[in-house]
């Protein structure tokens, strides 16, 4: 297995404040790895420098085997970069945004404007400028403008924050079919639920440590499960429910059950019908999927608003 990148003992200060505190990572070739933290987590900090765009205090970066501060030319060569913030410029159009990238590679970007617009479904907005684009539009015409270059690994630093649902989900669409071809993939992300989706591997950033590593399985493996949350009126029907279902955990001054689940809907309907069978109704059923404060309480033992300013 050949590594996309390698990074090892990553230290950087900011004035007096330590915001990388020794990261180590090894992300493979042709897999997704995402970066998973808090707001100042360190996840921008740690993108710019595994980009070539800040230097590390300590530790070394290697980017498809070339160093990041000796061969900077090399590994920028070989990398491309969406930000948090996109690099689209709002006074052009989405087409003039591409040329412009293939113009600054010399004309010579192995992927043309055309084939980029339609990739990204793009071709009907290519002609108006970029400030009339939505959030989603405006990632996709950014994430196109990186691939002008072909890079085979693509740094994306927080693609989907602050975009619906359904834009989200065209990203992550993407991003598979980027891995499918081949192109290795750094991710950040503040969504559990996203590095689940994607990732081959997680790394869970927490002031500037990693504090846990591996498969998104492995991961949640350590953290609480989905709960179905069951809320009765009377402490005779919490009772009857609790033996129905021996693996809940029970509160029983809320009067509520919650009880282990896939969250599927297969799942769910049995667990409704058992209730149902004997004549047991709750007055409230909730689904609780693991969240990002989940994973940092169970993996941290505080929340990710901690640092908060
Ligand atoms: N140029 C800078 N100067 C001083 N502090 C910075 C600078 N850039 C980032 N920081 C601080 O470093 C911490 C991590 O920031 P950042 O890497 O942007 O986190 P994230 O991307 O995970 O939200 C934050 O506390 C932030 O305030
Ligand atoms: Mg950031």
């Amino acid at each position: 297995m050949t590594s996309a990148i390698e990074v090892s003992g990553l230290r950087k200060t900011f004035a007096k404040t330590v915001v990388l505190d020794g990261i180590d990572l090894d992300v493979r070739a042709g897999t997704i790895f995402s970066l998973l933290g808090p707001n100042g987590a360190g996840k921008t900090t740690t993108v710019n420098v595994l980009t070539t765009l800040m230097r590390a205090d300590s530790g070394s970066v290697r980017i498809d085997g070339h160093d990041a501060v000796t061969e900077a030319k090399a590994v920028r060569a070989r990398i491309g970069v969406t930000g948090q913030f996109a690099a689209v410029d709002d006074l052009l159009t989405g087409r003039e945004n591409l040329q412009l990238m293939v113009d600054l590679h010399g004309g010579r970007g192995k992927r043309s404007v055309d084939e980029l617009l339609k990739r990204f479904d793009l071709v009907e907005a290519a002609p108006k400028p970029a400030a009339t684009y939505s959030g989603g539009m405006r990632r996709k015409l950014d994430l196109a403008m990186t691939l002008v270059g072909d890079p085979r690994i693509i740094f994306l630093d927080e693609p989907t924050t602050g975009l619906d649902p359904r834009s989200r989900r065209t990203m992550w669409d993407i991003v598979r079919a980027l891995v499918a071809d081949g192109v290795t993939i750094f991710l950040t992300t503040q969504y559990l639920e996203e590095a689940d989706q994607l990732a081959d591997r997680i790394a869970v950033l927490d002031q500037g440590r990693l504090v846990a590593q591996g498969s998104p399985a492995e991961l949640k493996r350590q953290v609480p499960g989905t709960n179905v949350r069951l809320a009765f009126t009377a402490a005779a029907d919490l009772d009857a429910a609790a033996r129905l279902f021996p693996d809940a955990g029970r509160d029983d001054e809320s009067l509520t059950l919650r009880v282990p689940s896939d969250g599927g809907t297969t799942s769910l309907r049995a667990l409704l019908n058992r209730l149902d069978e004997h004549s047991l109704s709750a007055t409230e059923f909730a689904v609780d999927t693991p969240d990002l404060d989940d994973v940092f309480l169970a993996l941290t033992g505080h929340n990710t608003k901690v640092d908060a300013e």
